[in-house]
């Protein structure tokens, strides 16, 4: 991995016009940050962003999936229409960090850097605005709320957020921290891992502990099933496709001497290959079964689907990638190893129309900016505001005769 810092190979009247804005992205990116909100709340970040939004005379549209806003920015030119996506929501972490602009809302705290990519979404509307002479088409910037869950994206979808005009493409970013500043995570095909989720409950015959052969022992049979699940991604799935099953919890029993009734599992399922949708959820099913029908047990089991892989089309990469080529250093600040089994619900657009998602490495070890998302502690290099909308000043200029 390389740790340079940016500095551009190609000189573009595109870099001193956002490198001026980067004090005003700072500022939204700290406002933000002190007023988290949880997903389809985000009252006070809708409020902020149409506001700025209509200091700037840019059309939009607020409510949408509830706290939604899409904003429509047309260039003086003729072109094909593109979608930027950013996401607005927050989580339920008493933020450790102590900064001047720390959350001041109690247990909330943008611990994903969602408050970025407001701010850097907001960057790249107030650019376009202001230079509406430099591209061609039209550029609709999408605010969607709840990322973190339930999920805005297919609501927001559902709205029509995708037609009039029809978008023809869309991107994304998200700060990654585990990337450093000065790199960018971009990737054909899978970026992000589907995200399932099941909950199982097994029905025994509970009894004493002295007495086993009068009962089903739940707690028994639940551990054969955690076992055996694990010969899922080990025996069932080719080698080559990467999945994960966890068991994340197995509550079960009240006494020591008293044989448990009922013991209940949940776990999550993360895969790449869309093929693998059905497949995993059904041989989990199939363990399940086999194993409580052997021992004499029943079970209830809830399985669904939170998100589907963030696949990345090959063109709009390509888009992103010569973008990203030409912001970092060297070929070597394109990161293609950055896949994660983390999910996203990016994924439902890109199941849409074809896109590309991509990390902007975040992290700044030296000045202790590198702990990782979702942590009371977390926070990234500001920098990185900037070259967010310099990514997406560019692809915009690229996109229509790309
Ligand atoms: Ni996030």
């Amino acid at each position: 991995m390389n740790n340079t810092l940016l500095t551009p190979i190609k000189s573009s009247e595109i870099r001193p016009a956002i490198a001026k804005l980067q004090t005003q992205l700072v500022h939204w990116r700290r406002k933000l940050h002190q007023y988290p909100e949880l997903g389809f709340k985000e009252v006070l970040t809708a409020d902020f962003i149409a506001e700025k939004l209509n200091d700037w005379g840019i059309e939009y549209q607020t409510s949408i999936a509830k706290t939604g806003i899409v904003a429509t920015i047309k260039s003086h030119h003729q072109g094909k229409v593109l979608a930027i996506r950013a996401d607005m929501d927050a989580l339920p972490i008493q933020e450790e960090n102590e900064v001047s602009y720390c959350s001041k809302h109690d247990g909330l705290m943008h611990a994903c850097g969602h408050d970025g990519h407001t701010a850097i979404a907001l960057g790249i509307a107030y650019y376009l605005a202001h230079n509406r002479d430099k591209f061609q088409g039209i550029v609709k910037i999408i605010f969607q709320p709840a990322e973190e869950g339930p999920g805005g994206a297919k609501p927001i979808i559902e709205a029509g957020v995708l037609q009039n005009p029809e978008v023809d493409a869309i991107i994304g970013l998200h700060l990654w921290n585990n990337l450093p500043l000065g790199t960018i995570g971009v990737r054909e095909g899978a970026l992000m891992a589907a995200v399932e989720c099941f909950k199982c409950e097994i029905l025994g015959k509970g009894g004493h502990g002295a007495i086993p052969n009068q009962t089903i022992d739940s707690i028994v049979v639940g551990s054969h099933i955690v076992n055996a699940l694990q010969t899922i991604v080990s025996r069932n799935i080719s080698p080559i496709d990467s999945a994960v099953v966890t068991v994340g919890t197995f509550h079960s029993g009240t006494a020591l001497n008293v044989i448990a009734d009922t013991a209940k599992i949940s776990g999550t399922v993360r895969y790449f290959n869309p093929t693998l949708e059905k497949y995993i959820g059904e041989r989990i099913e199939a363990i399940i079964s086999g194993i409580c029908q052997s021992h004499g047990a029943k079970y209830k089991l809830d399985y669904w689907q939170l998100y589907p892989p963030v696949i990345n089309h090959p063109r709009i990469t390509q888009l992103v990638k010569s973008v990203a080529l030409e912001i970092v250093e060297t070929p070597l600040g394109v990161v293609p190893e950055c896949q994660t089994m983390g999910g996203e619900d990016m994924s439902f657009f890109l199941q849409e129309i074809p896109g590309c998602y991509f990390f902007l490495g975040s992290a700044n070890a030296q000045k202790g900016l590198d702990y990782p998302h979702h942590h009371p502690r977390f926070d990234f290099d500001e920098t990185a505001l900037s070259l967010g909308v310099e990514i997406f000043a560019r692809c915009v200029e690229k996109f229509t005769n790309f």
